[in-house]
Parts: C-alpha cells; sequence; structure tokens
C-alpha cells in the first residue's frame, strides 16, 4: 500500500513548486493494489448538459477544486476548478452527461493546506467519502474520468469513485489538468485499477492554460472517434 512511500523530493514538490515548473511527483502508490470495481448502492440521475444522440452515451466524471490554487498570475482565488472548466468543454463538444465528484469533507481552501492532506491521503492509501449518491452509470458507453495531478495521482477520491461504480466493459478517456505532470501516474494507475474497460487516449493540459485550451480539448474529444 502507499503508506510511508512517498518520497522527500515529492513532498517537497508541493510546498515549493511554482506554476513555471512544478516537479513531477511520482510516487510508489501507483503501484497500490488494483481494487474491484463494484456496483454503488443508490444512483441518481447525473445532470444532462443538453440533448443530443451521444447524451445518454457518454458521461463526463470529474474531480475539481476550486479555492486557492495557481493560475495565470501564480498563486490565486479561482471560482472554478481548472478540471471543472476542462469537463465543461468535452460535456459541451460530446453533448455529454456530467458528474462532479464532491468530497463529503472539503479539502482545505489553502493550497499549502490541502497538499499535506493530499499527501497524507496518498501515503494512507485513503477512500475519501464522497457527498451524495453515485450515479447511475449503465447507460453510459464511454465515461471520461479527469482530475487535478495531486503529487503526481489522482486524488484519492477518484479511486473511492471508480471503485463505487461497476465500469467494467466501458470505454475510460482519462483528462488531468496539472502544474507540469501532464498524465502524471493516472492512465496506468486507472487502468491497473479496471483491468476489465477498454481505454482511449488521454490528454492533459496545464492548470494556467486551461483557459484557452478549448480548441485542444475539443478537437482531441471529438478525434477519439465517439462523437
Ligand atoms: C494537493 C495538490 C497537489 C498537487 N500536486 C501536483 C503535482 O504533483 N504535479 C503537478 O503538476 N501539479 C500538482 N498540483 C497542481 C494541480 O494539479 C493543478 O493546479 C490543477 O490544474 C488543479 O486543478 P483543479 O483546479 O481542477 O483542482 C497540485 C495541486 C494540489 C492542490
Amino acid at each position: 500500500m502507499a503508506g510511508g512511500l512517498v518520497g522527500a523530493s515529492v513532498l517537497a514538490a508541493c510546498s515549493s513548486r511554482n506554476a513555471a515548473e512544478p516537479e513531477p511527483a511520482e510516487t510508489e502508490a501507483q503501484e497500490a493494489e488494483a481494487p474491484q470495481p463494484e456496483e454503488g448502492a443508490a444512483q441518481p440521475e447525473p445532470e444532462q448538459a443538453e440533448e443530443s444522440p451521444a447524451a445518454s452515451k457518454t458521461l463526463v466524471v470529474f474531480y475539481s477544486r476550486a479555492d486557492e490554487n495557481y493560475g495565470d498570475g501564480g498563486k490565486e482565488w479561482l471560482e472554478v476548478g481548472h478540471t471543472k472548466v476542462m469537463a465543461g468543454y468535452i460535456a459541451e463538444a460530446l453533448g455529454a452527461d456530467t458528474y462532479e465528484i464532491v468530497p463529503a469533507t472539503a479539502y482545505p481552501e489553502g493550497y499549502d493546506d490541502c497538499c499535506d492532506v493530499a499527501g497524507q491521503e496518498l501515503r494512507d492509501d485513503a477512500r475519501p467519502a464522497i457527498a451524495g449518491e453515485l450515479p447511475d452509470i449503465t447507460p453510459y458507453d464511454v465515461v471520461f474520468i479527469g482530475c487535478p495531478i495531486w503529487w503526481g495521482n489522482e486524488p484519492m477520491i477518484v479511486r473511492t469513485f471508480i471503485e463505487g461504480v461497476n465500469l467494467a466493459g466501458k470505454t475510460i478517456v482519462p483528462f488531468t489538468t496539472h502544474g507540469g505532470s501532464g498524465l502524471g501516474a493516472v492512465p496506468g494507475n486507472l487502468q491497473a485499477a479496471l483491468p476489465d474497460s477498454t481505454f482511449l487516449e488521454a490528454h492533459a493540459v496545464a492548470g494556467t492554460a486551461v483557459d484557452g485550451a478549448r480548441d485542444e480539448v475539443v478537437a482531441w474529444a471529438t478525434g477519439l472517434g465517439i462523437a
């Protein structure tokens, strides 16, 4: 498991990183054993982004944190998280439904405090609780799964999600926003955790560049052959 496996260079990355050159954080947490998908208990309807032929088949799932983060001018307070912006581009381009993973206990608003909590969750191989009920993903063939890179990996609450729904047989498309780590370990982690799913090309956008990345994201999403 991930306990105690985060190295000192990784810990330094979060507290001292800047928007221009954060250190990619590689951890052994990516080697955590593959979780077994299981059915979520109760399953509400995801929000419908808009009506289209693809709306009943593609779901964009994401976790994103607003509050203090890195924007164009260094640390700033974001009203909408970078990954949520990227998720919106995808959903709009594909006419897909969306589901936002909301933590039952909010992460700290301050960047450094959030880094501390996220690092501890990674070391603990935690499964933070999700607020509300998980979505019914049975109607969907394609599930985008998006998140920020935290310590080189997906936030642990993404693992809570993928273990809470049955993604076997689904086509999964990972996407991330980041401060320099790109996709990090996310595609590999998801593929290890979801051996019975099919994966399409993942895509990463720097968080600070997300506002100008609509065309790039739409080109990628619509080029996957699922639009
Ligand atoms: C707790 C925490 C850990 C982070 N770790 C990394 C990292 O290892 N590598 C990286 O490139 N960016 C890292 N970042 C930066 C975020 O990935 C980046 O700002 C992202 O765009 C935030 O997306 P969001 O606003 O949707 O949460 C970290 C940010 C936080 C809050």
